[in-house]
């Protein structure tokens, strides 16, 4: 597990999944198995419409609200839109941005992300940066230049005071969705050469962000993944919407 100064971190992405009354019977399920405790933090991240009642059925409790994405400007004609300072009067605490499926599917550039990220941290929320090759970077060796742009380009104008309240999810997209996750040492060695960008960019101010994996994980691999110390959390994907399976994930022993 991950150095004692940052607390580890285990979001579920419900993505787009659940009725809002199926949303609280999960959170709920959820929130049964989840203890407060000092090394770990657990959120769960459900579609826009469920946010309000999902947070009401965890208010109270360890379970912490995080949102899927959002928009980079506070309000105005953006037809479809959420702004940061919805969620957060909604009780979102942490926001994904760059999600992989927002980049594939909607198109969403590293300079999207950036300006969400600034948006994010405006509204006071815990931005997480997703980024990850694709199988074809992959397979042709490129993976880290491909991760250490996205990492750059993404994060680019966040100032340095502002690093503590970043978190970062590396996702291979050949392994979402997929049933073929990362070993945990290639998640490892990509964790590292992020972590090391973020060295070049923030200097020591790196040492406080977490970096999460995603990515195929479930009650299987989430113990050998956090017993690697670059590995600070995880972003659960299809494995969150089972409460049983996530909470032995989120139940993860580490070292
Ligand atoms: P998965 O998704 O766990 O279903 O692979 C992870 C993610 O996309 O965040």
């Amino acid at each position: 597990m991950s150095v004692p100064w940052r607390r580890a971190l285990v979001i579920g992405n419900w993505k787009m999944n659940l009725s809002v009354s199926m949303a609280a019977h999960t959170a709920r399920s959820i929130a049964a198995l989840v203890r407060d405790a000092p090394d770990r933090e657990v959120a769960i991240a459900p579609p826009f419409t469920a946010l309000t009642t999902v947070g009401a059925a965890i208010a109270g409790g360890p379970l912490v609200l995080a949102a899927q994405d959002l928009f980079w400007e506070e309000e105005g004609p953006y037809t479809g839109e959420i702004s940061g300072p919805m969620l957060a009067e909604v009780g979102v605490r942490y926001v994904l941005v760059g999600h992989s499926e927002r980049r594939v599917f909607l198109g969403e550039t590293d300079r999207n992300v950036s300006h969400k990220v600034a948006a994010a941290l405006r509204a006071g929320l815990h931005p997480v940066v997703c980024v990850g090759e694709d199988l074809e970077a992959r397979t042709a060796g490129r993976q880290g230049q491909v991760v250490r742009d996205q990492v750059a380009r993404s994060l680019d104008g966040v100032p340095r005071h502002e690093a503590a309240r970043l978190a970062m999810a590396y996702e291979p997209i050949w392994a979402i969705g997929t049933g073929r996750a990362a070993t945990p040492a290639d998640a490892a060695e990509m964790h590292s050469l992020i972590r090391n960008e973020l060295g070049a960019i923030f200097g020591e101010s790196e040492r406080s962000i977490r970096i999460l994996y995603g990515g195929s994980v479930g009650e299987k691999n989430a113990d050998d993944l956090m017993s690697r110390g670059e590995i600070d959390g995880l972003l659960v994907g299809g494995a969150s919407l089972r409460p049983a399976e996530f909470g032995r994930i989120a139940g993860f022993r580490g070292l």
